[in-house]
């Protein structure tokens, strides 16, 4: 899988020749200035909850791109609003098969609404399964319980995971969240942008190491194929 980083919680995964955009945050994002939006391509655009650093470029790439538009039933309901068509709503629990593999919408602790104030429903993680990878993106979330289902469910062999602190968990609870999900190799997200969130990346990964784990900590623009 080809990962590419646009900053805060924005990442773009190519597999098995499909390119999957998640919660799309750049134009408003000063550390994301040097990313041109406009060379951005994808095939499936998910979002996991309707805040705005998650959605701020939402409408624009999905236009550009015509990709599907997967997050719940609610911001599904907000994005054919604002003239989108290409959507799939779901919702906590489900999955859906699509061309690249599986996606199951799992629980996420956190709140959701759109920018101009609409309903948001709840956010949601999500699992990806396709024939070379399985991952978790967590979006948005405080360290739970039903983590612990995702360890079981399946094998996930990269686990996307906020560690910033302040509006998700933080980086000790982010390592105590990848021993419920049973995985060793961490991509770290929600981090750095503003100040509330601002982490000492070296004691981030020196954290993970003594646990045996690996934090991987993207540049952003970096493309790396795990
Ligand atoms: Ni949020
Ligand atoms: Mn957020």
């Amino acid at each position: 899988m080809i990962l590419t980083y646009y900053g805060h919680s924005c990442f773009l995964v190519e597999i098995g020749g499909k390119r999957i955009l998640f919660d799309p945050f750049i134009r408003p994002n000063p550390l994301a200035a040097s990313v041109d939006l406009k060379s951005i391509k994808a095939d499936y655009i998910l979002v996991t909850h309707g805040h705005l650093d998650h959605t701020a470029d939402l409408i624009e790439l999905a236009n550009q791109t015509n990709a599907v538009v997967i997050s719940n039933f609610e911001i599904i309901e907000w994005v054919k609003k604002q003239g989108i068509t290409n959507t799939h709503a779901m919702n906590i629990g489900g999955h859906w098969i699509f061309d690249f593999g599986k996606i199951k919408c799992v629980n996420a602790v956190h709140s959701s609404s759109l920018p101009d104030g609409t309903y948001g429903g709840n956010p949601m993680g999500f699992l990806i399964e396709t024939d070379q990878i399985n991952f978790y993106y967590a979006g948005d979330t405080a360290l739970h319980l039903d983590m612990k289902l995702i360890g079981d469910f399946k094998k996930m062999h990269y686990a996307f995971l906020p560690i910033g602190n302040n509006y998700t968990m933080g980086i000790d609870n982010a390592v105590i969240a990848s021993d419920f999900v049973k995985c060793d190799k961490i991509i770290g997200m929600h981090y750095d942008t503003v100040d509330e969130i601002k982490i000492d990346s070296k004691e981030a990964k020196q954290k993970f190491e003594h646990h045996g784990k690996e934090l991987f900590l993207l540049s952003v623009g970096e493309t790396r194929e795990i």
